[in-house]
């Protein structure tokens, strides 16, 4: 086998997660590994998001530590967080754009917020990411009601990525997206991660995107890690990988 160096960007170190006494994760620990494309599944209300929350600052553990580029992120001081929070892209499961602003304002948001950037440089930029999502420039003046839903996700992904975000999250990116979108939408998150070297970690039940472009992944159930490892580590393990992965 090939022996390589592997650097983990998130390391999860006996985690526990809970809504008041309900534990939803016990005690649960794994790694991501740079430049991987990692997936997080489980049967619907087996905590996915729940976990992929406490990676982005929306979820406080009850117990142990998210690791992200080496660090506690949950005992960072708040400038330090902040810091932290700029290396994190984060592409929510419906878009999350603002109604309010076209696709090329929407991308903006971000460079405006955290940038001192001249509204030149941050119009180009978000040209950039336009066109680097696959976008055509007409795109541009268009309100988020008037995409399909292909490319919602497309102007959310933009707009996650526009601040050169080290890691990549996405929940359930390929979900309402109808089959040959999906592959598309796949097709890109992998040319990016080559085209970036970002890491990306994304929950998703879609099995197409598990075969396709995911690296390594794990499983949750019952509270706990069923299962991390890739693909072919899970055929070796199981007796139908279809069979299997319908069931979760
Ligand atoms: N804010 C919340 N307050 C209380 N319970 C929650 C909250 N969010 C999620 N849950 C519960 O936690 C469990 C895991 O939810 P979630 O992480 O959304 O699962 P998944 O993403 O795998 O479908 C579910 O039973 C859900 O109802
Ligand atoms: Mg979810």
């Amino acid at each position: 086998m090939e022996s390589k160096i592997t650097e983990s960007v998130v390391e999860v170190r006996n985690l526990t997660t809970s809504y008041k006494e309900r534990i939803i994760q016990d005690n649960i620990s794994f790694r991501i590994y740079k430049g991987e494309i990692f997936a997080l599944l489980g049967g619907s209300g087996s905590g996915k998001s729940t976990l992929l929350n406490t990676m982005i600052f929306l979820k406080a553990p009850t117990h142990g530590e998210v690791r992200i580029l080496g660090k506690n992120i949950w005992s960072l001081s708040p400038e330090a967080a902040l810091e932290m929070k700029l290396n994190l892209g984060v592409l929510f499961q419906f878009g999350a754009l603002f109604s309010s602003l076209n696709v090329l304002e929407n991308i903006m948001l971000p460079l405006r917020e955290y940038t001192h950037f001249s509204q030149k440089n941050i119009q180009e930029l978000a040209f950039m990411w336009l066109m680097r999502v696959g976008l055509k420039k007409e795109v541009a003046n268009l309100y988020p009601n008037e995409l399909s839903g292909g490319m919602v996700k497309r102007v959310g992904l933009a707009r996650a990525l526009a601040l050169s975000p080290k890691i990549l999250f996405l929940d359930e990116p390929t979900s309402g997206l109808d089959p040959s979108s999906a592959r598309h939408f796949d097709t890109l998150i992998t040319q990016l991660r080559g085209l970036l070297g970002i890491s990306v970690v994304m929950v998703t039940h879609d099995m197409e995107s598990v075969k396709g472009v995911v690296d390594r992944m794990i499983i949750l159930k019952d509270k706990k890690v069923f299962f991390e490892g890739s693909l072919a580590n899970l055929k070796t393990q199981v007796e139908s990988l279809d069979v299997f992965l319908e069931q979760i």
